[in-house]
């Protein structure tokens, strides 16, 4: 067994015993901002914010999670908690920040987005910059923001991965969502995004499976679009997956040994110590997100 794995286990292992582990101080007082999306849909997005978020938690990182599928917005679905608030309400001058999130296991955080985002864009100039100003708090306040983003080539995706430091694009490996995953690789490249993408094959048989993908996917990005995508990852085809999306609990707590949580662990440790690490010392956290995406929309 790899020195690697082996830590990771015993890391998890530990963690799963003592949940109040210290924390592990992150190189950058800024957040890491990384959007999670796909081309196609119903590829595992969503099952991956969220039970990353947890395993990223396990590791003592802070997690913010922004639910920014603007169409489905379920990130509170798969957690089984509700919330009642988005961030239009910051403007009412009765809410704030902690009523507009809600605090889900291992102390995530989850910021419902949904029309909320859209709806930044026909706000006046003072107006967004409260809520800006609010939000962006959260650079200091945590360690990773993920956002799960709506899958597809729309505008909107597409400009959310643009203002992201860091993007996860899920696919599976059907031939369908490969060519899709490509497609918005294709309108990114075409947009000049320069952010680091990292690729996440869910649903595989077996690592061979997974290795073939990003094998032919990283080939023919590096060919056609001159981009570089690393591999962060697989996550077999696991049936407590479906049970848990079923019972509205994340199968990183109700099934936290099963394979399908255990690769999601291998990928957060990835995210935060190995190859899919973000060393480049230039992330620009929450803030740089939101001037980035105001940028792109004016
Ligand atoms: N590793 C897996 N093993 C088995 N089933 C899976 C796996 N990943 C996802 N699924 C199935 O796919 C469904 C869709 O997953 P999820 O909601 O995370 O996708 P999504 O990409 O967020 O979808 P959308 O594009 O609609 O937002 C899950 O409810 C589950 O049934
Ligand atoms: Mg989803």
């Amino acid at each position: 067994m790899n020195d690697q794995a082996n830590k990771l286990r015993l890391l998890s292992k530990n963690a799963y015993q003592y949940e109040d582990k210290p924390k592990i101080v992150t190189n950058s007082p800024i957040a890491r901002v990384i959007s999670i999306t796909s081309g196609k849909g119903g590829v595992g997005k969503t099952n991956l914010t969220v039970n990353l978020a947890l395993a990223l938690a396990n590791f003592g990182q802070k997690v913010l999670i922004i639910d920014a599928d603007l169409g489905m917005a379920n990130v509170d679905v798969i957690l089984g908690c509700t919330t009642k608030f988005n961030i239009m309400h910051l403007l009412d001058g009765e809410h704030e920040l902690a009523d507009v999130v809600v605090t889900g296991p291992r102390n995530i955080i989850i910021m419902p987005g949904g029309s909320g985002i859209t709806q930044l864009a026909n706000l006046t100039e003072l107006q967004l910059q409260k809520i800006i100003n609010e939000i962006t708090r959260f650079d200091q306040l945590v360690d990773f923001i993920l956002i799960d983003t709506g899958a597809g080539l729309s505008r909107n995706v597409l400009n959310f991965m643009l203002a992201s430091d860091e993007v996860i694009i899920v696919t599976t490996p059907e031939p369908t969502a490969i060519t899709d995953a490509y497609a918005i690789m294709k309108a990114y490249a075409t947009s000049n995004g320069s952010g680091i993408l990292k690729l996440v094959v869910n649903r595989v048989v077996n690592q061979e499976e997974a290795d073939s993908v990003i094998d032919k996917l990283k080939k023919v990005v590096s060919k056609f679009l001159k981009l570089n995508i690393a591999n962060l990852g697989y996550i077999p085809e696991d049936l407590n997956l479906i049970k848990a999306v079923k019972i509205q609990q994340p199968v990183m707590l109700s099934y936290p040994d099963t394979g399908c949580s255990r690769s999601i662990e291998e990928i957060a440790y990835k995210l935060i110590y190995g190859e899919g690490r973000n060393n480049t010392g230039n992330q620009t956290g929450l803030k740089g997100f939101f001037n980035k995406f105001f940028n792109i929309l004016s």
